[in-house]
């Protein structure tokens, strides 16, 4: 790698208004230099129904510094945004806070064609970069609190284990109380606005909600502990710079708090139904126990999984306390929509959560017992041993649809009451 002493100097080199794509100044000496991913809609399982940004951030310090890169075939976009305030070539030193392809797909390139003093990462980073990009080339391992000049500011790294993958760090400019965070706190919207202050609430919510239940939901632990951590330490944030989504300048602290409210996974008076149907008894079921949830006064989320996504699954159980699973029998099997629902959710480990099960056959009827094997396997509290109905329910079977949605609704008061 070539030694770099130059002072930045933008009017070098540079015609910024030959370049397709521009740097947005996120504040002074910061640009977003990212890229927006308007059109995926499947982000590794997750249906991304707003698209995404992939967000790499320009430093212009006496030693320029790049934090993160996009996914690799957004490279020429990042070059663009990067070419239209400064000399790439100028870049001296790259940070990598996380190691997953949307930040590093295009690091070994950028390294080529820029040819930094200095590659930086986590202890982990350095391995996980090598194992994905089987390079010859030099990355500095940083530890917890290393601080490196930037002649004048200052970067301070704070690993950030399992948030959310081992890699996971946060770059943090003293100077300018200002955090570089990965994953954490980013959201998959592609807008055309750059920061949280240009785009409804409701929207920011719902997409962080998201983010958080599908993303960090596993890892709620290391989260309570960063929380923690960031408390006693006394840092301030005037801006969080997420690798995802808007830029945070105004909601910091409710989004904080959002975090510090979701990775507690308290139970809420709410149920989640999600089921499947060949003929339309189970689903006759799931309205039934729907109802009598209702009536005692629990919020209901009834979703079918030939219509809803696991993800938006997943998003509904993050502030809910009851998940309610309902499947017909098919070839001795659970139904393959519900099955997989399943298999995501026990990955994102919810706690606390009541569950039950239920579900239309015509012989074996095993779904039923494998829905609550599964349940009991991802750590919620099953209630009975769910109900199966022959073929298709009557009035008084549906009745007794109803009488397991009271029962639900009364042992997930209790828990919410018994956990105030
Ligand atoms: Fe946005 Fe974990 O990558």
């Amino acid at each position: 790698m070539g030694k770099k002493t130059e002072v930045f100097n933008a009017q070098i080199r540079v015609d910024k208004m030959k370049k397709p794509f521009r740097a947005l100044k996120v504040t002074d000496n910061i640009f977003w230099v990212g890229a927006i991913d308007w059109g995926i809609r499947n982000f590794h399982g997750y249906a991304t129904n707003r698209g995404t940004t992939y967000n790499a951030y320009l430093i212009l310090a006496n030693k320029v510094t790049l934090v993160d890169t996009v996914k690799a075939p957004f490279k020429d976009e990042m070059f663009s945004r990067i070419a239209s305030v400064i000399d790439p070539e100028k870049i001296s030193y790259i940070i990598s806070n996380h190691s997953e392809m949307d930040h590093s797909g295009c690091l070994p390139e950028t390294i080529k064609l820029t040819r930094p003093e200095k590659v930086l990462a986590s202890s982990m980073g350095v391995k996980t970069l090598k194992e994905h990009f089987h390079y010859d080339y030099e990355i500095a391992a940083v530890k917890d609190g290393d601080r490196l000049s930037l002649g004048d500011m200052t970067v301070q790294f704070m690993e950030t284990r399992m948030l959310h993958w081992p890699d996971s760090m946060f770059t943090y400019i003293p100077e300018r109380e200002i955090l570089f965070s990965q994953d954490a706190f980013g959201m998959h919207l592609a807008t055309s606005q750059r920061f949280d202050d240009e785009i409804e609430w409701s929207i920011l919510e719902e997409e962080q909600a998201k983010y958080f239940a599908n993303i960090l939901l596993p890892y709620t632990g290391f989260i309570r502990k960063l929380l923690d951590k960031i408390s006693e330490s006394g840092l301030k944030f005037k801006m969080i710079l997420p690798d995802h989504g808007p830029i945070w300048r105004r909601n910091i602290e409710k989004v904080i708090g959002l975090y510090d409210k979701w990775s507690r996974q308290e139970p809420s008076k709410k149920a989640v139904i999600i089921f499947d149907t060949m003929w339309g008894s189970t689903a006759k079921m799931a309205l039934s126990i729907a109802d009598g949830l209702t009536e005692a006064g629990i919020d209901v989320k009834l979703m079918p999984l030939s219509s809803c996504h696991r993800s938006n699954v997943a998003t509904e159980l993050l502030d809910a306390g009851a998940l309610v699973v309902g499947s017909p029998t098919i070839n001795n099997n659970i139904f393959p929509t519900v099955a997989d629902a399943l298999v995501y959710l026990k990955g994102l480990r919810r706690k606390n959560l009541i569950g039950a099960a239920f579900g239309s056959y015509g012989w074996g009827g095993e779904a039923v017992k494998q829905i609550n094997e599964w349940l009991g396997g991802m750590g919620v509290e099953v209630i009975n041993d769910g109900l199966k109905l022959k073929y298709v329910p009557d009035e008084v079977s549906l009745v007794k649809c109803r009488e397991l949605g009271a029962l639900v609704a009364e042992k997930l008061v209790r828990k919410c009451n018994s956990s105030d």
